[in-house]
């Protein structure tokens, strides 16, 4: 394995893949590595010829009160994990934008909701940066967990809308076995906090359980969730239809619970399938 950090031995290194016919697989990421990326590279590693990992503290996606000076930042660490699954090469630049960038990519109606509320302008940030990272690796595949359910369905609808030629799969999202969704961000949290985050998979498991106990009001499945979660602030709870992220009244298909709430100064996403049956 080997990292890169300029732009221009990336295209080299991925040119002479190409040459030889080689297919690419793409796990983009803001390093802080977690067992959830790794899952996310096991889904790749078998599907391409040579496994690339970005990690890329993404200014853009950062509004202007929000953690990216604190992110969390372990490049030799990435490096162990990415090793140790069988990634040939990571790419770590420190500045990623051409001098006087001046294109955004914006995918509009599924980033309107959501995170996409409570974070204006962080999905033209993402769209963005996964754009001109299509456009640099050239993968023929690339990974997105579904932590991030809505940037997964942002990203799929740009991939299509822009006829690029990169399949997307979506990597289930991971748990720690007290059952909080692992993510980079956990490593703010105090224990304490770390205790009451167990919330948001409890309020989503309760939306769960009381579907399948057959309650169909989506206004009482929400109560349920709502009752379970101790947040000091609730950016939304949604139950929501996963294909167009629009919130339902009535259970009448499958669909998917989502919330994002803060504990403290951390600000924590996750969701569940919320099965019809
Ligand atoms: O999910 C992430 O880590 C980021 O949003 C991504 C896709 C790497 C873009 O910066």
């Amino acid at each position: 394995m080997e990292t890169l950090t300029t732009l221009a031995a990336l295209v080299e290194r991925v040119r002479a893949w190409r040459a030889e016919g080689l297919t690419i697989g793409f796990v983009p990421t803001m390093g802080f590595l977690h067992a959830g990326h790794a899952s996310l590279m096991a889904l790749a590693r078998p599907r391409c010829d040579r496994l690339v990992v970005s990690i890329f503290v993404n200014p853009l996606q950062f509004g202007p009160n929000e953690d990216l000076s604190r992110y969390p930042r372990d490049l030799a660490g990435d490096e162990r994990l990415c090793a140790s699954e069988g990634v040939d090469l990571v790419f770590a630049p420190t500045d990623f934008y051409p001098p006087g960038r001046a294109t955004t990519v914006s995918v509009a109606g599924l980033t309107e909701g959501l995170c996409g509320a409570a974070r204006p302008g962080h999905f033209d940030g993402v769209t963005t940066v996964v754009a001109r990272l299509f456009g640099v690796v050239q993968p023929q595949l690339a990974v997105f967990g579904e932590k991030d359910f809505q940037q997964l369905a942002v990203i799929r609808r740009m991939t299509t809308d822009l006829g690029l030629p990169v399949e997307i799969i979506g990597g289930p999202l991971i748990r720690d076995p007290d059952g909080l969704a692992m993510s980079s961000r956990n490593t703010y949290l105090s224990p304490a906090e770390r205790g009451r985050a167990l919330s948001l998979s409890a309020g989503l498991r309760a939306v769960v359980a009381a579907a399948a106990s057959g309650e169909r009001d989506v206004a009482a499945l929400r109560a349920a969730g709502l009752s379970a979660l101790d947040v000091d602030r609730l950016d939304y709870f949604e139950i929501v239809d996963p294909d167009h992220l629009r919130p339902l009244t009535t259970l009448d298909r499958p669909a998917r619970a989502l919330v994002a709430g803060w504990i403290g100064r951390t600000r924590l996403i996750d969701n569940m399938a919320v099965p019809w049956i």
